[in-house]
């Protein structure tokens, strides 16, 4: 009888670990489709690689903050046309996953 009345719970934690999973994979290969990592991948030097950004994140501690500072960053740096062209919800893909460390 309760294990019934927590199976609800279980089912739900499962799907929003496999939701979670499949963000962060949709992350990383929306950076590589979208082209960001042409600019900000292990080769750039005068723009801020991706996992220079994970490892400032990571030290302050705040991935939300961070995240939401990028996206600000993106819309004040729309001269890069890839930067104006994406939406926020593909964006925030990204930056989620580089928020949580690129993983
Ligand atoms: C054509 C090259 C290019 C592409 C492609 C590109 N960017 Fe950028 N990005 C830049 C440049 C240039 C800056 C500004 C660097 C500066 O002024 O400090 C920047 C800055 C940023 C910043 C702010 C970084 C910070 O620490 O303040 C974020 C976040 C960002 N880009 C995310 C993305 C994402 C996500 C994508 C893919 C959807 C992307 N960029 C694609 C060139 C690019």
């Amino acid at each position: 009888m309760t294990l019934y009345a927590f199976k609800p719970a279980l089912v739900f934690a499962g799907l929003a670990w496999v939701a979670a999973q499949a963000m962060a994979a949709d992350g990383a290969q929306s950076a590589i489709d979208f082209g960001c990592l042409n600019c900000h991948g292990a080769q750039a030097h005068t723009v801020p690689t991706f996992r220079s950004m994970a490892d400032k994140a990571a030290r302050r501690g705040d991935p939300a903050k961070a995240q939401q500072h990028w996206l600000d960053e993106m819309h004040e740096k729309n001269f890069v046309h890839t930067h104006a062209m994406v939406s926020d919800d593909a964006a925030n893909a990204v930056l989620q996953w580089v928020a949580q460390g690129m993983k």
